[in-house]
């Protein structure tokens, strides 16, 4: 009954607004973390297409710039762990020890072999039973060349799925002399996301700069306010004046477990109030910690705690629960 309501709500808005596409907000999202993160090698082409052929409903990008001001598509501003840097370009490191992504063109970062997450003092995969280090022939790439092979996928599937980009320490980038934010918006308009009805949301970690977006930059987007401390959980009211949605830590949602039942925080009442969507990062079957299971990660959090959709490594099991759900 519920399913056939949110199947009915969605076909009023599509026949509302015939001419535009809607943005999928009107159910549970499933964000595909640094893509099928959990099969394939982080932020590749390859998890990205992987991930779309697991129908979820966005695939995440981390943006970091290169040299030559080019948005690459990695989780950190260093590239010592995910990439054969230290082997290819031996002095090319900081006096910090690390290789900067910031440092290098994007002709030179494309000479890298890009792999699985290690450690990059001991060598170690970080996920054991991931994609095996080393293996496989995997690049670096530019969120210019994500956005097509996602656009591309779409066209040859005939499936809407997007994107959620987000700017990556934007305040280390004015530091270097260079503007990530306002490089990344021109390059989504340039590919057609440029309001609430495009296909995008947009994530950042700092405030400051997600509200520049809106107010100064004014962009249209759909954005999220990524949060992980304590104290941000008390500035929901300031995040709606600019936000769309709070991507919190998952652990930001649980209280304590009282007779083997999840009590919750305030968090997701109070967002919702607010009008605000809630995506809880990260869920990772391999890395459960406060869980038994999978399966009660999952119920816990987008069923029991209402969330509105989930960054996940494991986007597969996330899909399959929710068809299995509604
Ligand atoms: O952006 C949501 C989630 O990805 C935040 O964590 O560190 O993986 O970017 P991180
Ligand atoms: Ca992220």
């Amino acid at each position: 009954m519920k399913s056939i309501l949110v199947i009915l709500i969605g076909l009023l808005c599509v026949s509302c607004n015939p001419n535009k596409k809607e943005i999928i907000l009107n159910k549970k999202i499933v964000i595909a973390h640094r893509g099928a993160s959990a099969y394939l090698p982080e932020h590749t082409l390859a998890s990205k297409a992987m991930a779309h052929a697991m129908n979820v409903d966005f695939i995440e990008q981390d943006l970091v710039l290169s040299k030559d001001n080019i948005p690459i598509v990695i989780h950190d501003i260093y590239l010592d762990d995910v990439t054969d840097v230290a082997v290819k370009f031996s002095n090319r490191k900081r006096t910090d020890g690390r290789y900067y992504v910031i440092d290098f063109t994007f002709n030179e970062l494309k000479t890298l072999q890009a792999t699985e997450r290690f450690d990059s003092k001991t060598g170690k995969q970080v996920y054991q039973n991931r994609f095996p280090i080393w293996k496989g022939n995997f690049k670096l790439h530019s969120l210019q060349e994500e956005i097509e092979l996602v656009q591309s996928l779409n066209k040859s599937t005939h499936k809407n799925i997007g994107i959620y980009p987000e700017i990556k320490q934007p305040v280390f980038h004015k530091k270097e002399g260079k503007n990530l934010t306002e490089i990344v918006l021109k390059v989504l308009a340039d590919y057609g996301y440029n309001t609430k009805k495009d296909n995008c949301i947009l994530q950042c970690f700092d405030a400051e700069e997600l509200e520049r977006i809106r107010v100064e930059l004014k962009s249209e987007l759909f954005l999220v306010q990524l949060i992980e401390n304590s104290e941000e959980t008390n500035k929901l009211e300031y995040f709606a004046t600019y936000a769309d949605g709070l991507g919190p830590w998952y652990k930001q949602i649980l209280d304590k477990k009282v007779n083997g039942k999840w009590q919750f925080t305030n968090l997701v009442a109070e967002a919702h109030k607010l009008g605000l969507k809630v995506h809880p990062y990260t869920f990772r079957a391999d890395d459960l910690n406060d869980f038994l299971s999978f399966e009660e990660m999952m119920q816990t959090l987008l069923i029991d705690a209402n969330v509105d959709g989930a960054f996940t490594d494991f986007p597969d099991l996330v899909v399959h629960f929710l068809e299995n759900k509604y």
